[in-house]
């Protein structure tokens, strides 16, 4: 059902594939859950990777981060890339998605939530 639901949500965010302004700044209010432990405007990590250019960035790929075996198994040694789709199914279930993720965050279950934060995530100035 949730996974119904995501395919259906992101079918009509692929539609509207310019995330609005008013999306990113939806998405910057739900960013502020990631805020203990990345940041989005910098490359500097925290507790996790920064997530500067995070869509369509390859999985696992800042260097000098030190990523879960769980992570890099999910990479599929680089040819995994962020995307819509990739990061709507990470986010809602990290732990469920990437068994043994460091990433100690229960998930973004609210559809709509989901989708403006990643538009936030393709574009954070957009929400200034
Ligand atoms: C408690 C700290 C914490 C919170 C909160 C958190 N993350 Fe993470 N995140 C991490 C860690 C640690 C990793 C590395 C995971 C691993 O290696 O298994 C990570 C990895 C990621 C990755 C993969 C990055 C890459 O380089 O492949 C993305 C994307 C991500 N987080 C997005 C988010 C978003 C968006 C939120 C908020 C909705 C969030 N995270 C909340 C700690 C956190």
């Amino acid at each position: 059902m949730v996974r119904y639901l995501l395919a259906a949500g992101f079918s009509v965010l692929a539609l509207t594939s310019v995330a609005s302004a008013q999306d990113a700044a939806a998405g910057k209010a739900t960013f502020r859950q990631c805020m203990a432990c990345h940041v989005v405007d910098q490359e500097q990590n925290r507790v996790g990777p920064h997530l500067v250019g995070i869509v369509g960035r390859p999985v696992a790929s800042i260097e000098g981060f030190n990523y879960s075996d769980a992570m890099r198994a999910y990479s599929e040694d680089g040819a995994k890339v962020w995307d819509d789709a990739t990061l709507a199914t990470y986010l809602a279930d990290p732990r469920g998605v990437v068994q043994g993720t460091r990433m100690a965050f229960a998930g973004v279950k609210d559809e709509a939530a989901l989708a403006n934060l990643i538009a936030y995530l393709s574009d954070p100035a957009a929400a200034e």
